[in-house]
């Protein structure tokens, strides 16, 4: 059998995590997936960073452009980030070049998710983004095929770590919004721009992805009704744990009779509940279906071995000749209502 060659572009946490696993893994790979996978090609910013494993083997680009169009590359694996730019840009040549593409651009896809999947639908490609979504979890995959039988009626949770991990050390601890966030920063949580993290922009791109798949819509981000944590105040959450709750950035996208309501905002969730119990910079996804009831799915949503986990997870798709595109069909016949504060269970 052929290999599948992989062009990864971002050598950063993710990337050197994919780089790690192709390395480390080869052999359980192509026995799960039937081939042997492979890089042939990378591309950073910075040619002489040392990433803590050897790259020479992999030819260098420093046009993340001119990697997506390599005739060695069948699989374009964007790892940059970025809403636009670079990101984008390598990603249109890569469909446009006949390649599909595995990413963890949640920024990306939540404004241009849909303008890249008609790309992708024309080119006869797919993207696929596992790792965009509450990271280690397999919530994608999980919507898409272990709930293929389901109506989704509901999905909801927490897909920020460092906000949860705000909140909970400032409850835990009894510190100040402040103090905790300067925490966050030195131990290096926070996205380089934090309004993405505490202003609850980054969980409204995960929820306009989760959404979009569990209701079968295009992407709507400018739907959501966003409200970050920059507010809540030490009072607030112990006001709330004397009434038995706690308060959670959470994400809720359902069904209405006025169509599809999509919020990501703090809540107060009971103590006792799942979502109440979850601690640190952990992510928790909840999804509900006519058939199912209820699963509650709960894992790490950062960081560089459960991100490439995710990316990984699609690239032995790919691999095994599983192309399913998981939005971009046709769709839409929900529109965004109105959010309301309805009751939580
Ligand atoms: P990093 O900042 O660690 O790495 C980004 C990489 O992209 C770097 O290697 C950088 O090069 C490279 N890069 C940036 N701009 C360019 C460019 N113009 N040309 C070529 N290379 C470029 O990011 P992460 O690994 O943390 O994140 C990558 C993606 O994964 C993002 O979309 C992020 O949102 C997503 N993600 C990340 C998670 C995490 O836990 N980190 C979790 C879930 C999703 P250089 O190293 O030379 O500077
Ligand atoms: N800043 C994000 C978080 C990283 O804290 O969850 C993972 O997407």
């Amino acid at each position: 059998t052929t290999p599948l060659r992989l062009g990864v572009a971002g050598l950063g946490t993710v990337g050197m995590g994919v780089v790690s696993i192709v390395r480390r893994q080869a052999a359980l790979l192509a026995a799960r997936t039937g081939r042997d996978i492979t890089i042939t090609a990378v591309s950073a910013r910075d040619a002489g960073k040392d990433r803590g494993l050897d790259l020479s083997a992999y030819a260098w680009e420093s046009d993340p452009v001119a990697l997506a169009q390599r005739d060695d590359v069948d699989v374009f694996v964007e790892l940059m980030g970025g809403e636009d730019g670079p990101a984008k840009d390598a990603t249109e040549a890569a469909l446009a070049a006949g390649k599909d593409v595995v990413t963890a651009n949640k920024a990306m896809l939540a404004i241009h998710g849909q303008s890249l999947a008609e790309m992708a639908e024309a080119a006869g490609r797919v993207i696929r983004f596992e790792a965009a979504v509450a990271g280690g979890i397999p919530v994608i995959k999980t919507l898409t095929e272990g709930l293929a039988g389901n109506e989704i009626t509901r999905v909801m949770g927490v897909m920020n770590g460092t906000c949860n991990y705000i909140l909970t050390r400032m409850e835990n601890a009894g510190l100040p919004y402040e103090t905790v966030f300067k925490e966050a920063d030195d131990l290096g949580y926070l996205e380089a721009d934090p309004t993405l993290d505490v202003g609850g922009i980054d969980a409204g791109h995960k929820l306009a992805l989760l959404s979009s798949i569990a209701f079968g819509t295009v992407p709507d981000f400018d739907g959501i009704e966003i409200e970050g944590i920059q507010r809540i105040a030490i009072e607030d959450i112990r006001q709330a744990a004397d009434m038995g709750y706690r308060i959670k950035l959470l994400g809720v996208a359902q069904r209405t009779g006025r169509g599809l309501e999509q919020r990501m905002q703090p809540c107060l969730v009971p103590a006792s509940s799942p979502l109440g119990q979850l601690e640190g910079g952990t992510n928790m996804v909840v999804i509900e279906g006519d058939a199912v009831e209820q699963i509650v799915l709960r894992g790490p949503g950062a960081g560089q071995g459960p991100t490439a986990s995710a990316v990984m997870g699609d690239v032995c798709d790919l691999a095994r000749g599983f192309r399913m595109a998981t939005f971009g069909q046709p769709a839409t016949t929900l529109q965004s209502a109105p959010s309301t504060r309805a009751a939580l269970p």
